[in-house]
Parts: structure tokens; C-alpha cells; sequence
């Protein structure tokens, strides 16, 4: 498929707004993931405010995309309510690859930011948006329109040695 071929990290965006229908389109996408037992344990808290931008990407020391982007994308995991609390990181990865590969095909880029596991990441963001405990902060993709020189383009990580086949 084009998309995972073609997908890379974009940290540099053009002026370019991203229309709210787009975010649609990219919400329902994560929304579509496959979880375990079908918890669905995802929300999403969409972000285009300039200071929450800038406190986002103040979080660590390679979340500075988060203030160049757009639009940043909260992931959020339910703490409640869950049949499998153990697999919840598992289900919100699967949504952020179906994001972020919605967004390749959407003529967007974007780039995954660490949140979860780090503890300190996840009070500082949850201290700022103010996050009841039934969510936890999972991560952030920071998205928009990729600048000139940084299009999502075509990479091969295919190596043969990696493979097994029957036997290890
Ligand atoms: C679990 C995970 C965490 C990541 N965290 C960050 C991050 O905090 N900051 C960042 O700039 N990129 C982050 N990335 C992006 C990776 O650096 C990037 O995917 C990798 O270098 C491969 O490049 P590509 O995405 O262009 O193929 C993360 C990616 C993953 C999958």
C-alpha cells in the first residue's frame, strides 16, 4: 500500500491550515482500529491553540513538533471500564498507525510524540488539560500540511536476514 510505503516522520509544516474535516477523517480512522475484545479504549483531545502547543512541546526534549505543527492530536486512554487494562497500549497503538496512515493519504504528515510510559510526561500533560482520572494521556501526534522539503516519500527497511520461516 502507498501509504506505509510513503509515510515518515514530518517535524517541519507549512503554513497551510488543516480543515476540521480532515481531523474528522483522521479521528474516525484511529476509530476504526482493531483493540482487544473490542474496547475501543481511545478519545482524542484536538488541539490548535498556540500556548497549548508550545507547553506540549516543552514535555521532553524531541516534542519540539508539537508547537511547529498545526494541529496537535491528544490521544487519550480510558482508565475504567476495561475487560483488558494490560492490552490498552497495544489497542491506542493500533489507532495511531491508522491515524497517522489516514493522514499520508490525506496529503498530511505527521509525527508520533512520546507521552506514555513516562510518568512525569503523563502528569504534565494531564495537569494542563486538566484530565479527569478516567483518561490517561497516551500521546501526541503533531500533524499538518508537510513543508516543501520534508514530503512524506519512500524509504525500504526490507531485510531479508529479519525473516524466519518455519524455524528459527
Ligand atoms: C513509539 C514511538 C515514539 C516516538 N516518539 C517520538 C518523539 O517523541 N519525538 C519525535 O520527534 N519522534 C518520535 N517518534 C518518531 C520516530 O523517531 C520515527 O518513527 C523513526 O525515526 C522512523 O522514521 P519515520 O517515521 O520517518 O519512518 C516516535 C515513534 C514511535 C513509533
Amino acid at each position: 500500500m502507498r501509504e506505509i510505503r510513503v509515510r515518515r516522520s514530518i517535524r517541519s509544516f507549512s503554513d497551510r491550515d488543516v480543515d476540521d474535516s480532515l481531523i474528522d477523517s483522521l479521528l474516525r480512522a484511529g476509530m476504526n482500529a482493531p483493540s482487544a475484545v473490542n474496547q475501543q479504549p481511545w478519545e482524542f483531545l484536538v488541539i490548535r491553540e498556540e500556548s497549548d502547543k508550545k507547553y506540549i512541546a516543552s514535555m521532553g526534549p524531541i516534542s519540539g513538533s508539537a508547537a511547529v505543527a498545526p494541529v496537535d492530536i491528544l490521544m487519550l486512554s480510558r482508565t475504567v471500564d476495561l475487560q483488558l487494562p494490560e492490552l490498552v497500549n497495544l489497542d491506542m497503538s493500533m489507532a495511531a498507525q491508522n491515524i497517522m496512515l489516514e493522514a499520508v493519504h490525506l496529503g498530511l504528515g505527521t509525527v508520533f510524540l512520546t507521552v506514555v510510559p513516562y510518568p512525569e510526561r503523563m502528569k504534565y500533560i494531564a495537569d494542563r488539560f486538566k484530565l479527569p482520572d478516567t483518561v490517561a494521556p497516551f500521546g501526541v501526534i503533531a500533524l499538518g500540511y508537510p513543508s516543501w522539503d520534508r514530503l512524506n516519500h519512500e524509504v525500504d527497511r526490507y531485510e531479508e536476514d529479519r525473516i524466519h520461516w518455519g524455524a528459527y
